[in-house]
């Protein structure tokens, strides 16, 4: 069932019953230092209470300092980072380095970063093993085909909590999406902002004006209102608040029809086209 998010702080039950926020802040290409210890402490000020990192970024550290100054209870904060590296000795090794660096007891969330490669099932056992040690609250994917969720169900996994993937009006893969709407796996939506890429196109500035909001703030509704989880990223003090001030509109019927039948263009990598390799 897809459910709405009514402010920044609303919670999504997941599949394994754990609670995460719907909205949070990606930190993707934030420099590593300072830079990224500043905006993830404003975000956490403005009421964001999800931060989206990954090893692969190098600003763990820059996170999990922030989450420590931030005086926030830390079972308040929903952590998720990645696995870079597939396979199961790395799954534990670059775990334990990634929480080293964090400074944290503990994630909220650890993702396969992308299907890229073999080894996918057991890295995902070994997720799990560390999950059932109490260090991962939730196993999740992310850039997963409907092929490669389905190779996870025929190996007789249980199904990940979310597929964190590209969406946005001009990347709506509605294939995986109604896969993982079936089969109870949020969809956590990344690049929601597609970058800014597509800021400027007249129809977008239209809306943003119809609905005296910013076009950035238009595309994160439309996350919101197609129930993705979504993490949009700015260092911006300014940018951060204004991205999380879309809970006081919504778009009309007419014009989500209009944004869910723009021509497609991915703003970034596709793994989740990558053949399923076990
Ligand atoms: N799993 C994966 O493979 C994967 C891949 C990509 C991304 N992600 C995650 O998803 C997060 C978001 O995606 P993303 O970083 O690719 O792109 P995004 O959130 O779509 O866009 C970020 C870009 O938009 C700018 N921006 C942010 N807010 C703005 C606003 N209100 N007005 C104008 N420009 C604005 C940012 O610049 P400023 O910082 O200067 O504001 C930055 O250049 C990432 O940070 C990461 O956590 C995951």
């Amino acid at each position: 069932m897809v459910t709405i998010a009514t402010s920044i702080e609303s919670q999504i039950r997941l599949n394994d019953g754990v609670e995460m926020p719907k909205f949070g802040l990606g930190v993707y290409q934030s420099p590593k230092g300072e830079e990224t210890e500043m905006s993830v402490m404003h975000s956490l000020k403005h009421k964001y209470r999800m931060i989206d990192t990954a090893e692969i970024y190098r600003n763990e550290d820059d996170c999990g300092r922030a989450i420590r100054k931030s005086g926030i209870p830390r079972k308040d904060i929903f952590l998720v980072t990645k696995l870079w590296e597939n396979g199961a000795k790395s799954c534990q090794s670059h775990f334990t380095n990634s929480l080293e660096r964090l400074g944290l007891d503990y994630v909220d969330m650890y993702l396969i970063h992308s299907p890229k490669g073999k080894k996918i099932v057991e890295t995902y056992k070994a997720m799990l093993e560390i999950k059932a040690q109490g260090r991962i609250r939730s196993v999740g994917v992310s850039n997963f085909g409907v092929h490669h969720l389905q190779g996870l169900e025929q190996a007789g996994l249980p199904p990940p909590s979310v597929n964190q993937i590209e969406l946005h009006p001009w990347q709506r893969k509605e294939d995986i999406v109604a896969y993982c709407q079936q089969k109870g796996i949020h969809l956590m939506a990344y690049s929601p902002l597609a970058r800014g890429k597509h800021f400027g196109d007249k129809d977008l500035v239209k809306l943003a004006q119809k609905y005296n909001k910013t076009e950035a703030q238009v595309l994160v509704r439309w996350c919101v209102q197609h129930g993705f989880i979504v993490i949009p990223k700015s260092t911006s003090p300014k940018r951060i608040e204004e991205n999380a001030d879309v809970f006081d509109f919504s778009i009309d019927k007419e014009d989500m029809n209009f944004l869910d039948n723009l021509p497609e263009k991915s703003v970034g990598w596709n793994p989740c086209v990558e053949p399923w390799e076990g």
